[in-house]
């Protein structure tokens, strides 16, 4: 087994060891929670929203778990806490005003979609129950109730909630898998499954110790120290995925508000296997190219390197293009004057089909730049290449940074020996 397999190999167990544990971070059934407090002026709508910068924390918890994810995957984050108590049939808007300090119709409630925050158990034991009571005041008092937190009725020691800052970009992993009282597929109450025909919201489920956290930040709903009577809710969010969080701190006024500290978040949600794609791709391209490099090196014997014979095809990913007659690089300016970024429209205007660098096949319509001895590649590997690098073609190692020099001869002569005149205007500048 030579060195080049053994490289191979390890990249393998690598990559194979890598994958599994980006993946269990935050996911579908195990969401983590950004909460926030955010004030309003009494009276006012959304309009004059006041993040509290100190009270914004992600919580995690293995806890928390996802019963019915209905349409919640991307980007509810302007939600605020409503307390239903145990939702059950017989809750009134008395009720739901009484437990919110009298603020669940206030004009900035109503501007902005609610999660409703119930307790399991009380005077009713079905989940799709309190669902529906829900459900049925949200649309009569128009609410606009989106989702629903049911938190735990029983205690457990063991649970664990785990409070970050949000600056903090790690995420806790959990050692042992749910215990089965604690997993909702194993609560006899959770009918959801069966009754998800009429639920047109999402459901997620915390433990007692969070659900009590929240109790406490909605209780604290008026506050005047500011002067201005404002009014206090809990903002809360899902998230799926840690890759997909991220907090955009502006200071400006965009938004239409009127504080000075207004803070806002952009959060951008997408599918939590980003990251996972991401680094399969490049595990397998990595492979790939070691893979293509050993089959190379078996073929022409280790011993028998670099003795002058080498071929376009050899030369790519080889890494032994001769850097001592051009180790300059080119300037991105001069890139441009001398072959712009172009379409990729026919496959004559190019003398291979794949991309020597990324090893990717040119598409139709693909940005590309063609070199003047009618090699292509995509704009962003040839820019980093010919700027970063050396400014040789990476296949025929025709230096582009002398212009004067005429193309090398070729033996498939389709070229015109007029380098890249005849390619059209860049349609947009290229990306810096
Ligand atoms: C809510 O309204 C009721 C009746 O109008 C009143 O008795 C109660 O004190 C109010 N609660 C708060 C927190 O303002
Ligand atoms: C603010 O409330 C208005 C309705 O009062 C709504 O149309 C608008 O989308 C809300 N803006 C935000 C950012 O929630
Ligand atoms: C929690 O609620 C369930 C379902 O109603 C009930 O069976 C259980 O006894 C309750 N547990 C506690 C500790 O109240
Ligand atoms: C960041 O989060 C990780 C994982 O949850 C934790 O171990 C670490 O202590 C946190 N760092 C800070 C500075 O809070
Ligand atoms: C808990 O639920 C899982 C499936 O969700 C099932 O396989 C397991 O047997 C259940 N355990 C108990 C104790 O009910
Ligand atoms: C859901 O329905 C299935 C059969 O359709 C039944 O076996 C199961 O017990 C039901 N679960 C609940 C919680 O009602
Ligand atoms: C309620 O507000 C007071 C005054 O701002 C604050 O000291 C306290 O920590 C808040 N309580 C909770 C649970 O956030």
């Amino acid at each position: 087994m030579n060195r080049s397999s053994r490289a191979v190999i390890a990249l393998l167990v690598l990559w194979l060891l890598l994958l599994p544990n980006v993946a269990s971070q935050a996911n579908r059934n195990n969401p983590f929670i950004w909460q926030v407090v955010v004030q309003y002026e009494l009276g006012k709508s959304n309009q004059s929203a006041t993040y509290l910068t100190d009270t914004s924390v992600k919580q995690y918890s293995q806890d928390f778990q996802t019963v019915f994810l209905y349409d919640d995957l991307y980007g509810h984050n302007e939600r605020l806490l409503l307390d239903f108590g145990d939702g059950c049939p017989g809750t009134s808007m008395d009720n739901v005003q009484a437990l919110n300090g009298n603020t669940s119709t206030s004009p900035s409630m109503m501007a902005q979609p609610s999660i409703a925050l119930i307790q399991r158990g009380g005077r009713c034991t079905l989940w799709s129950d309190k669902v529906n009571q829900i459900q049925a005041l949200s649309n009569q008092y128009h609410l606009n109730v989106g989702a629903i937190i049911v938190f735990d009725n029983a205690t457990w020691p063991s649970v664990e909630l785990i409070t970050e800052s949000t600056d903090n970009s790690s995420y806790p992993t959990w050692d042992a898998s749910l215990p089965t009282t604690r997993n909702i597929n194993n609560m006899s109450d959770n009918d959801i499954a069966n009754h998800s025909n009429g639920i047109f919201l999402a459901i997620f489920f915390v433990p007692n110790v969070y659900g009590n956290t929240l109790k406490d930040l909605i209780h604290n709903y008026t506050l005047t120290s500011s002067g201005k009577p404002t009014q206090q809710y809990v903002q809360i969010a899902m998230f799926f995925s840690e890759s997909t969080f991220s907090l955009d701190q502006d200071d400006n006024n965009a938004g239409g508000s009127g504080n000075a500290d207004g803070n806002y978040w952009d959060v951008f949600t997408g599918d939590h296997a980003y990251i996972a794609y991401l680094l399969a791709a490049g595990g397998a391209l990595v492979v790939a190219l070691f893979f293509f490099r050993w089959c190379r090196t078996s073929r022409t014997g280790f011993g028998s390197r670099n003795d002058g014979s080498m071929d376009d095809e050899q030369a790519i990913g080889s890494g032994n293009i001769p850097l001592t007659e051009s180790t300059h690089k080119m300037s991105l300016q001069k890139l441009d004057e001398l072959c712009p970024v172009q379409e990729y429209r026919d496959a004559q205007e190019t003398k291979n089909t794949i991309c020597a660098i990324c090893l990717e096949e040119l598409n139709l319509h693909d940005m590309i730049r063609v070199l003047p001895c009618h090699h292509g590649f995509c704009v962003g590997c040839i820019d980093v290449w010919l700027t970063k690098k050396a400014s040789i073609c990476p296949i025929c190692k025709y230096d582009c940074d002398h212009v004067q020099q005429t193309p090398p001869s070729q033996t498939d002569s389709s070229s015109t020996n007029a380098p890249t005149i005849t390619t059209p205007p860049p349609t947009h500048p290229p990306n810096h």
